[in-house]
Protein backbone atom coordinates (compact mmCIF):
# COMPACT_ATOMS: atom_id res chain seq x y z
CA UNK A 1 0.00 0.00 0.00
CA UNK A 2 2.80 2.80 0.36
CA UNK A 3 4.21 1.67 -2.45
CA UNK A 4 1.22 2.52 -4.54
CA UNK A 5 0.97 5.80 -1.95
CA UNK A 6 4.43 6.70 -2.82
CA UNK A 7 4.07 5.95 -6.40
CA UNK A 8 0.68 7.81 -6.73
CA UNK A 9 2.27 10.57 -4.67
CA UNK A 10 4.92 11.17 -6.88
CA UNK A 11 3.50 10.92 -10.37
CA UNK A 12 1.01 13.26 -9.45
CA UNK A 13 3.38 16.22 -8.75
CA UNK A 14 5.29 15.38 -12.04
CA UNK A 15 1.63 15.83 -13.56
CA UNK A 16 1.51 19.12 -12.44
CA UNK A 17 4.99 19.83 -12.88
CA UNK A 18 4.36 19.38 -16.72
CA UNK A 19 4.47 22.82 -17.69
CA UNK A 20 3.23 21.87 -21.56
CA UNK A 21 2.14 18.83 -23.51
CA UNK A 22 5.13 17.57 -24.56
CA UNK A 23 6.37 17.30 -21.23
CA UNK A 24 2.94 15.82 -19.85
CA UNK A 25 3.03 12.88 -22.44
CA UNK A 26 6.22 11.66 -21.32
CA UNK A 27 5.02 11.67 -17.79
CA UNK A 28 1.99 9.75 -19.25
CA UNK A 29 4.23 7.47 -21.28
CA UNK A 30 6.74 6.83 -17.99
CA UNK A 31 3.41 6.25 -15.56
CA UNK A 32 0.54 4.19 -17.68
CA UNK A 33 3.14 3.02 -21.25
CA UNK A 34 3.48 -0.07 -21.61
CA UNK A 35 6.39 -0.22 -19.72
CA UNK A 36 5.34 2.34 -17.39
CA UNK A 37 5.67 2.07 -13.86
CA UNK A 38 1.95 1.50 -13.43
CA UNK A 39 1.77 -1.00 -15.74
CA UNK A 40 4.86 -2.64 -14.41
CA UNK A 41 3.56 -2.83 -11.22
CA UNK A 42 0.22 -4.50 -12.72
CA UNK A 43 1.56 -6.99 -14.19
CA UNK A 44 2.89 -8.32 -10.55
CA UNK A 45 -1.04 -9.00 -10.17
CA UNK A 46 -0.17 -12.73 -11.66
CA UNK A 47 2.67 -13.27 -8.89
CA UNK A 48 0.36 -12.67 -6.22
CA UNK A 49 -1.41 -15.24 -4.40
CA UNK A 50 -5.29 -14.58 -3.85
CA UNK A 51 -5.74 -13.02 -0.96
CA UNK A 52 -3.26 -10.54 -1.97
CA UNK A 53 -4.42 -9.98 -5.42
CA UNK A 54 -7.96 -9.23 -3.58
CA UNK A 55 -6.35 -6.26 -1.80
CA UNK A 56 -3.86 -5.09 -4.18
CA UNK A 57 -5.99 -5.49 -7.88
CA UNK A 58 -8.79 -2.65 -6.68
CA UNK A 59 -5.95 -0.61 -5.15
CA UNK A 60 -3.68 -0.81 -8.18
CA UNK A 61 -6.94 0.03 -10.61
CA UNK A 62 -7.85 2.81 -8.72
CA UNK A 63 -4.32 4.17 -8.91
CA UNK A 64 -4.35 3.66 -13.04
CA UNK A 65 -7.85 5.33 -12.91
CA UNK A 66 -6.58 8.07 -10.56
CA UNK A 67 -3.32 8.85 -12.55
CA UNK A 68 -5.38 8.87 -15.71
CA UNK A 69 -7.94 11.79 -14.49
CA UNK A 70 -5.16 13.14 -13.18
CA UNK A 71 -3.56 13.55 -16.72
CA UNK A 72 -6.49 14.61 -18.65
CA UNK A 73 -6.97 17.58 -16.06
CA UNK A 74 -3.61 18.45 -16.44
CA UNK A 75 -3.69 18.51 -20.38
CA UNK A 76 -6.94 20.23 -20.23
CA UNK A 77 -5.59 23.29 -18.25
CA UNK A 78 -2.66 23.61 -20.64
CA UNK A 79 -4.51 23.13 -23.88
CA UNK A 80 -6.63 26.16 -22.06
CA UNK A 81 -3.44 28.03 -20.86
CA UNK A 82 -1.91 27.74 -24.61
CA UNK A 83 -5.03 29.11 -25.92
CA UNK A 84 -5.57 32.34 -23.99
CA UNK A 85 -1.41 32.53 -24.52
CA UNK A 86 -2.16 33.00 -28.37
CA UNK A 87 -5.25 35.35 -27.63
CA UNK A 88 -3.30 37.61 -26.07
CA UNK A 89 0.39 37.40 -28.42
CA UNK A 90 -1.54 37.35 -31.57
CA UNK A 91 -3.94 40.17 -30.81
CA UNK A 92 -4.39 42.89 -33.37
CA UNK A 93 -5.54 46.94 -33.00
CA UNK A 94 -8.02 47.32 -35.82
CA UNK A 95 -7.76 51.00 -34.58
CA UNK A 96 -3.90 51.50 -36.30
CA UNK A 97 -3.56 52.60 -39.70
CA UNK A 98 -2.86 50.77 -42.61
CA UNK A 99 1.05 50.03 -43.21
CA UNK A 100 2.80 51.87 -46.06
CA UNK A 101 3.11 48.95 -47.91
CA UNK A 102 3.95 50.50 -51.89
CA UNK A 103 3.59 47.87 -54.04
CA UNK A 104 1.62 50.07 -56.75
CA UNK A 105 1.07 53.02 -58.19
CA UNK A 106 -2.00 54.83 -59.80
CA UNK A 107 -1.71 55.99 -63.19
CA UNK A 108 -1.46 59.95 -63.59
CA UNK A 109 -4.86 59.55 -65.54
CA UNK A 110 -6.80 57.81 -63.65
CA UNK A 111 -5.79 60.26 -60.47
CA UNK A 112 -7.21 62.77 -62.56
CA UNK A 113 -10.23 61.06 -63.77
CA UNK A 114 -10.86 60.68 -59.51
CA UNK A 115 -10.16 63.91 -58.78
CA UNK A 116 -12.91 65.08 -61.42
CA UNK A 117 -15.53 62.58 -59.78
CA UNK A 118 -14.57 64.16 -56.68
CA UNK A 119 -14.98 67.87 -57.96
CA UNK A 120 -18.06 67.62 -60.24
CA UNK A 121 -19.36 64.99 -57.88
CA UNK A 122 -19.79 67.70 -55.24
CA UNK A 123 -21.42 69.97 -58.14
CA UNK A 124 -24.13 67.02 -58.30
CA UNK A 125 -22.75 65.70 -61.81
CA UNK A 126 -23.40 61.81 -62.38
CA UNK A 127 -20.94 59.82 -64.20
CA UNK A 128 -22.10 58.29 -67.99
CA UNK A 129 -20.45 55.98 -70.42
CA UNK A 130 -20.65 55.37 -73.92
CA UNK A 131 -18.65 52.93 -76.74
CA UNK A 132 -15.02 53.55 -78.11
CA UNK A 133 -16.13 51.96 -81.28
CA UNK A 134 -18.92 54.37 -82.45
CA UNK A 135 -21.08 55.06 -85.36
CA UNK A 136 -20.47 57.70 -87.73
CA UNK A 137 -24.20 59.52 -86.55
CA UNK A 138 -23.38 59.78 -82.80
CA UNK A 139 -19.80 60.81 -83.53
CA UNK A 140 -20.72 63.56 -86.16
CA UNK A 141 -23.74 63.91 -87.80
CA UNK A 142 -26.03 64.06 -84.83
CA UNK A 143 -23.73 66.39 -83.23
CA UNK A 144 -24.50 68.75 -86.46
CA UNK A 145 -21.71 67.77 -88.32
CA UNK A 146 -23.05 66.41 -91.46
CA UNK A 147 -21.60 64.01 -94.02
CA UNK A 148 -19.28 66.22 -96.00
CA UNK A 149 -19.50 69.11 -93.11
CA UNK A 150 -15.37 70.72 -93.31
CA UNK A 151 -15.31 70.04 -89.72
CA UNK A 152 -15.23 66.40 -90.03
CA UNK A 153 -11.67 66.72 -91.33
CA UNK A 154 -10.08 67.65 -87.99
CA UNK A 155 -11.25 64.60 -86.68
CA UNK A 156 -9.77 61.79 -88.94
CA UNK A 157 -9.52 58.80 -87.20
CA UNK A 158 -9.71 54.40 -87.76
CA UNK A 159 -12.56 53.16 -89.70
CA UNK A 160 -13.95 49.48 -89.16
CA UNK A 161 -16.31 47.48 -91.97
CA UNK A 162 -19.69 48.55 -91.90
CA UNK A 163 -22.11 47.19 -89.65
CA UNK A 164 -24.91 45.02 -92.41
CA UNK A 165 -27.48 45.11 -89.42
CA UNK A 166 -27.54 49.47 -89.96
CA UNK A 167 -28.21 51.79 -92.38
CA UNK A 168 -26.37 55.19 -93.42
CA UNK A 169 -24.51 56.55 -90.89
CA UNK A 170 -25.29 54.28 -88.58
CA UNK A 171 -23.74 51.57 -89.99
CA UNK A 172 -20.33 53.35 -90.41
CA UNK A 173 -18.10 52.06 -87.16
CA UNK A 174 -15.04 53.98 -86.47
CA UNK A 175 -13.17 54.59 -83.34
CA UNK A 176 -14.56 57.44 -81.74
CA UNK A 177 -12.87 61.06 -82.38
CA UNK A 178 -14.48 62.52 -78.89
CA UNK A 179 -16.56 61.85 -75.92
CA UNK A 180 -19.30 64.31 -77.28
CA UNK A 181 -20.72 61.75 -78.97
CA UNK A 182 -21.89 60.51 -74.95
CA UNK A 183 -23.92 63.60 -75.13
CA UNK A 184 -25.94 62.07 -77.74
CA UNK A 185 -26.39 58.71 -76.15
CA UNK A 186 -27.51 60.01 -73.05
CA UNK A 187 -29.83 62.16 -73.80
CA UNK A 188 -31.17 59.39 -76.13
CA UNK A 189 -31.56 56.93 -73.26
CA UNK A 190 -32.93 59.43 -70.70
CA UNK A 191 -35.46 62.54 -70.05
CA UNK A 192 -34.00 66.00 -69.16
CA UNK A 193 -32.43 67.41 -67.11
CA UNK A 194 -29.09 66.18 -67.48
CA UNK A 195 -25.90 66.57 -65.18
CA UNK A 196 -23.51 64.58 -66.63
CA UNK A 197 -19.85 64.23 -67.06
CA UNK A 198 -18.32 61.49 -68.92
CA UNK A 199 -14.53 60.05 -69.47
CA UNK A 200 -13.25 57.89 -72.20
CA UNK A 201 -10.91 56.71 -74.64
CA UNK A 202 -10.91 58.88 -78.23
CA UNK A 203 -9.39 58.41 -81.19
CA UNK A 204 -7.64 60.52 -84.32
CA UNK A 205 -5.22 59.52 -86.55
CA UNK A 206 -2.23 61.50 -85.47
CA UNK A 207 1.79 61.16 -83.64
CA UNK A 208 4.06 64.01 -82.72
CA UNK A 209 5.33 65.68 -79.89
CA UNK A 210 1.40 66.50 -78.24
CA UNK A 211 -0.30 64.12 -80.27
CA UNK A 212 -1.08 60.38 -79.59
CA UNK A 213 -3.59 58.25 -81.78
CA UNK A 214 -5.42 56.99 -78.65
CA UNK A 215 -6.11 59.30 -75.78
CA UNK A 216 -8.66 60.78 -73.41
CA UNK A 217 -11.34 62.99 -72.67
CA UNK A 218 -13.83 64.26 -70.36
CA UNK A 219 -17.40 65.57 -71.33
CA UNK A 220 -19.54 67.50 -69.21
CA UNK A 221 -23.14 68.56 -70.63
CA UNK A 222 -25.93 70.11 -68.28
CA UNK A 223 -29.21 70.42 -69.80
CA UNK A 224 -32.07 71.91 -68.05
CA UNK A 225 -34.51 74.78 -68.08
CA UNK A 226 -33.32 78.32 -68.36
CA UNK A 227 -29.63 77.27 -68.68
CA UNK A 228 -27.37 80.38 -69.40
CA UNK A 229 -23.74 81.08 -70.60
CA UNK A 230 -23.77 82.50 -66.89
CA UNK A 231 -23.95 79.02 -65.44
CA UNK A 232 -21.33 77.56 -67.93
CA UNK A 233 -18.63 80.43 -67.05
CA UNK A 234 -19.34 79.95 -63.74
CA UNK A 235 -18.80 76.07 -63.52
CA UNK A 236 -15.68 76.47 -65.61
CA UNK A 237 -14.39 78.71 -63.17
CA UNK A 238 -14.84 76.68 -60.18
CA UNK A 239 -13.86 73.46 -62.14
CA UNK A 240 -10.45 74.63 -63.17
CA UNK A 241 -9.67 76.65 -59.92
CA UNK A 242 -10.30 73.52 -57.46
CA UNK A 243 -9.00 71.20 -59.96
CA UNK A 244 -5.42 73.45 -60.25
CA UNK A 245 -5.92 74.04 -56.48
CA UNK A 246 -5.19 77.98 -57.17
CA UNK A 247 -7.88 80.19 -56.48
CA UNK A 248 -7.62 83.05 -58.49
CA UNK A 249 -6.57 81.45 -61.46
CA UNK A 250 -7.75 83.42 -64.78
CA UNK A 251 -9.95 82.11 -66.74
CA UNK A 252 -10.72 83.41 -70.10
CA UNK A 253 -13.63 82.81 -72.88
CA UNK A 254 -12.50 83.20 -76.47
CA UNK A 255 -14.92 82.89 -79.07
CA UNK A 256 -14.24 79.65 -81.28
CA UNK A 257 -16.32 77.14 -83.52
CA UNK A 258 -17.24 74.06 -82.89
CA UNK A 259 -20.68 72.73 -85.34
CA UNK A 260 -22.21 71.39 -82.24
CA UNK A 261 -22.19 74.50 -80.11
CA UNK A 262 -23.58 77.96 -80.22
CA UNK A 263 -21.93 80.13 -79.08
CA UNK A 264 -18.76 78.15 -78.80
CA UNK A 265 -15.41 79.08 -77.16
CA UNK A 266 -12.05 78.27 -76.31
CA UNK A 267 -11.35 78.42 -72.88
CA UNK A 268 -7.88 79.72 -71.54
CA UNK A 269 -5.91 79.99 -68.28
CA UNK A 270 -3.31 81.97 -67.14
CA UNK A 271 0.24 81.75 -66.41
CA UNK A 272 3.62 83.46 -66.61
CA UNK A 273 7.01 82.80 -67.31
CA UNK A 274 8.99 82.12 -64.02
CA UNK A 275 12.75 81.15 -64.06
CA UNK A 276 13.70 78.64 -66.81
CA UNK A 277 9.64 77.03 -66.97
CA UNK A 278 6.21 78.82 -66.48
CA UNK A 279 3.58 78.90 -63.42
CA UNK A 280 0.11 78.48 -63.36
CA UNK A 281 -2.12 81.79 -61.86
CA UNK A 282 -2.00 85.13 -62.18
CA UNK A 283 0.71 86.72 -63.66
CA UNK A 284 2.39 89.66 -61.24
CA UNK A 285 2.51 92.41 -63.52
CA UNK A 286 -1.14 92.11 -66.80
CA UNK A 287 2.03 92.91 -69.22
CA UNK A 288 3.26 89.07 -68.13
CA UNK A 289 -0.22 87.57 -68.62
CA UNK A 290 -0.23 84.74 -70.76
CA UNK A 291 -2.84 82.24 -71.57
CA UNK A 292 -3.47 78.84 -72.59
CA UNK A 293 -5.88 76.93 -74.20
CA UNK A 294 -7.71 74.13 -71.97
CA UNK A 295 -10.91 72.83 -73.22
CA UNK A 296 -13.58 73.53 -75.84
CA UNK A 297 -17.18 74.68 -74.44
CA UNK A 298 -20.20 75.99 -75.39
CA UNK A 299 -24.19 76.30 -75.38
CA UNK A 300 -25.27 73.20 -76.37
CA UNK A 301 -26.25 73.59 -80.11
CA UNK A 302 -30.55 73.22 -80.94
CA UNK A 303 -29.57 70.84 -83.61
CA UNK A 304 -27.84 68.71 -81.60
CA UNK A 305 -31.17 69.00 -78.48
CA UNK A 306 -33.17 67.91 -81.31
CA UNK A 307 -30.80 64.95 -82.17
CA UNK A 308 -31.01 63.90 -78.97
CA UNK A 309 -34.47 63.92 -78.30
CA UNK A 310 -34.93 67.51 -76.36
CA UNK A 311 -36.80 69.77 -76.98
CA UNK A 312 -35.40 73.07 -77.60
CA UNK A 313 -38.11 75.32 -76.58
CA UNK A 314 -38.00 74.18 -73.31
CA UNK A 315 -34.59 73.24 -72.47
CA UNK A 316 -31.23 74.70 -72.72
CA UNK A 317 -27.71 73.67 -71.74
CA UNK A 318 -23.99 73.80 -72.06
CA UNK A 319 -21.06 71.40 -72.41
CA UNK A 320 -17.66 71.28 -72.67
CA UNK A 321 -14.52 68.96 -73.38
CA UNK A 322 -11.49 68.87 -72.44
CA UNK A 323 -7.89 66.50 -73.07
CA UNK A 324 -7.09 64.76 -69.71
CA UNK A 325 -3.59 63.85 -70.73
CA UNK A 326 -2.45 67.72 -71.36
CA UNK A 327 -4.61 68.68 -68.09
CA UNK A 328 -2.87 66.44 -66.20
CA UNK A 329 0.74 67.64 -67.75
CA UNK A 330 0.05 71.20 -66.37
CA UNK A 331 -1.11 69.84 -63.30
CA UNK A 332 1.87 67.87 -62.62
CA UNK A 333 4.74 68.85 -64.22
CA UNK A 334 5.08 66.18 -66.64
CA UNK A 335 6.70 67.25 -69.83
CA UNK A 336 6.33 64.24 -72.42
CA UNK A 337 2.65 63.19 -73.60
CA UNK A 338 3.65 59.98 -75.05
CA UNK A 339 5.26 59.17 -71.76
CA UNK A 340 1.78 58.21 -70.67
CA UNK A 341 1.47 55.12 -73.22
CA UNK A 342 4.95 53.28 -72.90
CA UNK A 343 3.90 51.65 -69.50
CA UNK A 344 7.28 52.09 -68.09
CA UNK A 345 7.33 51.20 -64.52
CA UNK A 346 10.30 53.77 -63.60
CA UNK A 347 7.87 56.67 -65.39
CA UNK A 348 4.88 55.26 -62.89
CA UNK A 349 7.04 55.48 -59.87
CA UNK A 350 7.74 58.31 -60.66
CA UNK A 351 4.91 60.12 -61.64
CA UNK A 352 1.83 57.70 -60.22
CA UNK A 353 -0.16 57.99 -57.00
CA UNK A 354 -0.40 55.88 -53.87
CA UNK A 355 -3.50 53.46 -53.95
CA UNK A 356 -4.18 54.78 -50.39
CA UNK A 357 -4.02 58.56 -50.99
CA UNK A 358 -7.00 58.59 -53.47
CA UNK A 359 -8.79 61.95 -53.97
CA UNK A 360 -11.78 63.03 -51.75
CA UNK A 361 -13.58 66.11 -51.16
CA UNK A 362 -10.83 66.98 -48.51
CA UNK A 363 -8.09 66.52 -50.64
CA UNK A 364 -9.53 68.13 -54.24
CA UNK A 365 -8.04 69.68 -56.52
N1 LIG B 1 -15.34 67.56 -78.83
C1 LIG B 1 -14.42 68.67 -78.95
C2 LIG B 1 -13.06 68.16 -79.42
O1 LIG B 1 -12.76 67.04 -79.25
C3 LIG B 1 -14.26 69.40 -77.64
C4 LIG B 1 -15.50 70.11 -77.24
C5 LIG B 1 -15.68 71.41 -77.61
C6 LIG B 1 -16.49 69.48 -76.51
C7 LIG B 1 -16.82 72.13 -77.26
C8 LIG B 1 -17.63 70.15 -76.15
C9 LIG B 1 -17.78 71.50 -76.53
O2 LIG B 1 -18.62 69.61 -75.42
O3 LIG B 1 -18.91 72.16 -76.16
O4 LIG B 1 -12.30 68.93 -79.96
Amino acid sequence: MTDINTLKNEISAQVSASADLQALEEVRVSALGKKGRVTELMKTLGDMDPEQRKTQGPALNALKDEIAALIEKQEKALKKQALDQRLVNERMDVTLSVRPERKGKIHPISQTMEELVTIFGAMGYSVAEGPDIEDDWHNFTALNFPPGHPAREMQDTFFLPDDPEQNGEHAKKLLRTHTSSVQIRHMKANKPPFKIICFGRTYRSDYDMTHTPMFHQMECLHVAKGITMGHLKGCLTDFVQGFFGIDDLPVRFRPSFFPFVEPGAEVDIGYFKKGDGIQLGKAPTPEDQRWMEILGAGMVHKNVLINGGVDPEEYQGFAFGMGLERATMLKYGIPDLRTFFESDTRWLNHYGFDPLERPNSATRG
